[in-house]
């Protein structure tokens, strides 16, 4: 496996297998990889004959009081999980190779990234949007790999690529959770023992969510308030949003019908965590 850092390296490399007729999988992440960051790459190993993971913290996509500085790194240990899981290449570039001097052109999108999590971070999707778009023209990939977790980012990125006709195909892959529920995050990593713990009310109020859903019930603000009581029971997290939004719109919904989108984002502590469920129509 190689780890290349510069915009030329990657794109012969890729540019090479896709002369000799061979697929290419892209996982775009930014490190401190987890089992859900494996499970993507894996998926990818097992449909493409080659596989690229790009690790770039990516800065666009931080508010000017976000984590970005602190955000973990551990290129060692990324790489050595990327080898197990099969890639062939780490891409790992400076942030001045993608944003060099006198950057100036983004990519912006409008109604689905003004709901839920571009509600609390309004540049998240315009530097995801660009750093994807980057990406997708770097490496001329068949096919690339984005968890269900950032099911809204995956909604945009698929919507990106529609509008945009970029030549790639957009896989959603399941979130990968902990034994006790909480869905795998680099962001974990900020959470202290007592915090960790708090932190389950995220995936219990999945939880709770599926199961009104399973009963039967269809009232959006019936399941909602089960759900925040679960969250603002506990004493450390503070709800930042739970909604529930039509998929393809992430327009709110009051009643659970078509394709829908369960969302929340919780602090726990300092640290904001999301988890989501989804409801598809049969
Ligand atoms: O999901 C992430 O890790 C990032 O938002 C992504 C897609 C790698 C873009 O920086």
């Amino acid at each position: 496996m190689k780890i290349l850092s510069t915009v030329n390296e990657v794109r012969s490399a890729v540019k090479a297998w896709k002369k000799e007729g061979k697929t290419v999988g892209l996982v775009p992440t930014m490190g401190f990889l987890h089992e859900g960051h494996i499970s993507l790459i894996k998926r990818a190993v097992e449909e493409n004959d080659h596989v690229v993971v790009s690790i770039f913290v990516n800065p666009t996509q931080f508010g000017p009081n976000e984590d970005f500085e602190a955000y973990p790194r551990d290129l060692e240990m990324d790489a050595k999980m990327c080898e197990e899981a099969g890639a062939d290449i780490i891409f790992h570039p400076e942030a001045s190779e993608m944003y060099p001097e006198n950057f100036s052109s983004f990519v912006n999108m409008t109604g689905l990234t003004d709901a839920l999590c571009g509600k609390s971070r309004p540049i998240h999707f315009q530097g995801v949007c660009t750093v994807v778009s980057k990406l997708f023209n770097i490496i001329p990939a068949d096919n690339a790999y984005f968890g269900e977790k950032d099911a809204q980012q995956l909604a945009i990125i698929k919507r990106m690529v529609k509008d945009l006709n970029f030549d790639i195909t957009i896989k959603g892959c399941p979130i990968v959770r902990e034994s006790d529920g909480l869905a795998k995050s680099s962001r974990n990593t900020y959470l202290n023992a007592e915090e960790r713990q708090a932190a389950l009310v995220l995936s219990k109020a999945v939880n709770c969510g599926k199961e009104m859903v399973a009963a039967g019930e269809k009232d959006a603000c019936t399941i909602l308030t089960a759900m925040k009581d679960i969250i603002n029971a506990e004493p450390l997290a503070r709800i930042d949003y739970v909604e529930m939004v039509d998929m393809n719109t992430m327009k709110n919904i009051d009643t659970v019908s078509g394709d829908v989108l369960c969302a929340m984002a919780v602090f726990v502590g300092k640290t904001r965590l999301i988890d989501n469920f989804i409801v598809l129509e049969d």
